[in-house]
Formats: structure tokens, C-alpha cells, sequence
């Protein structure tokens, strides 16, 4: 089977080549991947942005059909069509346990599990996953079922950046009706938060992104304004005679754009920081603002909840026509052509580009 390999940390191509798979076995299962999504945290873990080991096979939003199941594994079969999830619920572990799923501990364990096997050489796929592959390894409970009527592109969108967002604002933040959101980065976690926010009965909705066509793309999404950083300021002024919004999230994963998140948000309001930076960045916060301004600091991981739940929830919602997953994937390309893919996101041209493999 053919896979997409980033040979060294730093390299800007990936190789697009015959690989097989590896560590089937106990508890493990295999499935046929049929797309796959390219979200930013690709390009983070090539860049080296996050600590990943390479060689590597990126991507870790995707959708398939199981075609093996290793023995204990019982809540999927053979065709069955799942989310490939790369922080899965172990139901095991003390953060399940604790009902933070997904912070799962297991999950964390697999995060550079081997799946594959280049010659000599095994190699993971990112965060356990590994999408950029016509077939893929995975802990059994990280393949979710989701029915039939979700198209697999719809799937693999939920496998990251749509439930981070959306979860974000409904899980996390808790987004309430009549309340005043603004969302700083407008890729596909942003616009995710744009129309969780909408879903959840915002009464303003101001989309922040340097790109033109992305803050276009916002107010087809829901946001009721959309403006550039440097005018974030003046809207707040505008909108809350500089008190505040209700809600502030950060979806970029910069120093600068929490910072920004953190101003934008009003005294006892709440700045939600979904975006993921490097190892090595911090904000810097006066501690006697924090306190005095009693602005709630929530950083939401992966949706903020059981992902099971959330996934039930945004299908729903899709198919109730309350949000829009269709209009989110801008592009598609063939495996063979998984650079282009990587192009498109760094130009950005495409909100979602989707791997037809
Ligand atoms: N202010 C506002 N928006 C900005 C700024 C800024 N200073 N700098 C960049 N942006 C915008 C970009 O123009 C782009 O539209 O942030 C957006 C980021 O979108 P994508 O690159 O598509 O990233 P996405 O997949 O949405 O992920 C966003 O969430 O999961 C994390 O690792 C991921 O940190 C990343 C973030
Ligand atoms: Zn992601």
C-alpha cells in the first residue's frame, strides 16, 4: 500500500511511496482509509514546531472503513465506517475514569505508536494515526463508528479540527444565547468556533484573521462582523464601549494572538485558548491584571469533552443543517498529490483541503 512519509523533521516535501503496515495484532485494528483531512498540526509536527519523531507518515484527521479487527476489539467490524481518532477514550485510564477523556493517558501512550514499516525502518504514524496512507494500524477504541449517512470527507473533518473547534465553544467556553464572542484565527478550528458559537445563539459574532478571504469566509459561516487584527480594538470599542466580549478565543497558537484574546475579552468574561504553539512560547501576564480582572483562562484540548459525545453532536447539527461541514473543504487532491495539499494550507488558499486516497 502507498503512504505520504516525511523523512527528517524540517523537510518541506513529503514522499509519497509503498510502505506496509505494522504492529497489527491484540486489540488493534486495521482500516482502510478513504480521506483524510490537512490541518495545521501537520505542519507543526514537519516543521518541528511539535516535538514529533521522524520518519514519520502524517496526518491525523481521517475517516475509513475497518477491514481487520485484532482479538478483544468488539464494538467494531469488518465495514464498519469510522473516525480514525488520534486522542481516543480508553474508558481505562485515570483521566477517563475522571470523565476528561479526552486528555486520555492510553491516548497519550499512542501518540508515536509504530504503524508502519519502511524496509528496515518502522516508523509511526503522527499522533498514532498516520491518515496520509491507503491503510493505516490503530488502538482499537481510536476507531470510532459513525453511520453511513456521514460521508467519509465529513468524517475525517471530525476527526480534528471541526470537533476542536465546535467543542471549544460548546464544551469549553459553554458559549451562552444573547452573549458577544470574538474569535482571533479564522482556518478551519476558527470558523469550527465561528459556528459552534452561532449553533449556541451568540448575539455577536467578530471574526479576526489578516486574510481577507478568510473573514469573508467567517460571515458566510455565521461571524456578523469580520475584521483585521489592528482593528480588533477599535470593534471593541465600537461593540462594547471598550468593555469587552463575553467570549474570547484564540485559534492561531501565538503568544501575540493570546495576548490579543486576552485584551479583547471583558473583566469576569472568558478567553478560551484552542490554538496550539510551541514548547518553548509563553504569554506573559501581569499577575495583578489576571486577579483583578477575573478574566477566566480555559484552554480547550480536542473539543473539551468525550469525543463520542461531541461527534454524536455535531452529526446531529449536520444534519439538522445547523452548521456547515460541506462548505469547509475547499479543496481536494489525490494522495499522489499530497504536497500540493501542504501548499494550499501555507499559501492559504484552502480552508480545508481533503486527501482523496
Ligand atoms: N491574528 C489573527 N489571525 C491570524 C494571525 C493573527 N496575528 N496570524 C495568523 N492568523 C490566521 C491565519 O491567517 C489563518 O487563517 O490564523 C489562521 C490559522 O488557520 P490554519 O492555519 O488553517 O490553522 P487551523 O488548522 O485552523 O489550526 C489553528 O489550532 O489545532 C490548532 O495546531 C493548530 O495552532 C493551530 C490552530
Ligand atoms: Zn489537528
Amino acid at each position: 500500500m502507498r503512504a505520504a512519509v516525511l523523512h527528517r523533521t524540517g523537510d518541506k516535501t513529503l514522499e509519497v511511496k509503498e510502505l506496509a503496515t505494522t504492529s497489527f495484532g491484540p486489540g488493534r485494528v486495521r482500516v482502510k482509509v478513504h480521506k483524510a483531512g490537512l490541518c495545521r498540526s501537520d505542519l507543526s509536527a514537519m516543521n518541528g514546531v511539535f516535538p514529533h519523531p521522524a520518519p514519520f507518515v502524517p496526518g491525523h484527521e481521517g475517516a475509513g472503513e475497518v477491514v481487520e479487527c485484532g482479538e478483544g476489539v468488539t464494538h467494531v467490524k469488518p465495514g464498519d465506517r469510522v473516525i480514525i481518532c488520534w486522542m481516543p477514550p480508553c474508558d481505562e485510564c485515570p483521566a477517563c475514569k475522571a470523565g476528561d477523556s479526552h486528555l486520555c493517558r492510553s491516548g497519550y501512550a499512542n501518540l508515536a505508536k509504530p504503524g508502519f514499516q519502511d524496509g528496515e525502518t518502522i516508523l509511526p504514524g503522527m499522533f498514532g494515526a498516520g491518515t496520509f496512507a491507503e491503510e493505516t494500524v490503530i488502538a482499537g477504541y481510536a476507531a470510532i463508528p459513525v453511520p453511513n449517512d456521514v460521508p467519509y470527507e465529513i468524517a475525517a473533518l471530525m476527526g480534528c479540527g471541526v470537533t476542536t473547534g465546535i467543542g471549544a465553544a460548546l464544551n469549553t467556553a459553554k458559549v451562552r444565547p444573547g452573549s458577544s464572542v470574538v474569535v482571533i484565527g479564522l482556518g478551519g478550528v476558527g470558523i469550527s468556533i465561528v459556528q459552534g458559537a452561532k449553533v449556541a445563539g451568540a448575539a455577536r459574532i467578530v471574526a479576526v484573521d489578516p486574510t481577507a478571504n478568510r473573514r469573508e469566509l467567517a460571515l458566510k459561516f455565521g461571524a456578523t462582523d469580520a475584521v483585521a487584527a489592528e482593528d480588533l480594538d477599535p470593534v471593541k470599542q465600537r461593540l462594547t464601549s471598550g468593555f469587552g466580549f463575553d467570549y474570547a478565543f484564540e485559534a492561531v497558537g501565538r503568544p501575540v494572538t493570546f495576548r490579543a484574546a486576552y485584551d479583547a475579552a471583558r473583566p469576569g468574561g472568558t478567553v478560551c485558548l484552542v490554538g496550539v504553539g510551541a514548547r518553548t512560547e509563553a504569554p506573559e501576564l501581569s499577575m495583578l491584571k489576571m486577579v483583578s480582572s477575573e478574566k477566566k483562562i480555559l484552554p480547550s484540548f480536542y473539543g473539551g469533552g468525550d469525543v463520542r459525545r461531541t461527534f454524536g453532536t455535531i452529526i446531529d447539527l449536520w444534519r439538522a443543517g445547523r452548521i456547515d461541514l460541506d462548505s469547509m473543504i475547499t479543496h481536494h487532491v489525490p494522495l499522489a498529490d499530497v504536497n500540493e495539499a501542504v501548499r494550499q494550507m501555507e499559501t492559504g488558499e484552502a480552508l480545508r483541503t481533503v486527501i482523496d486516497i
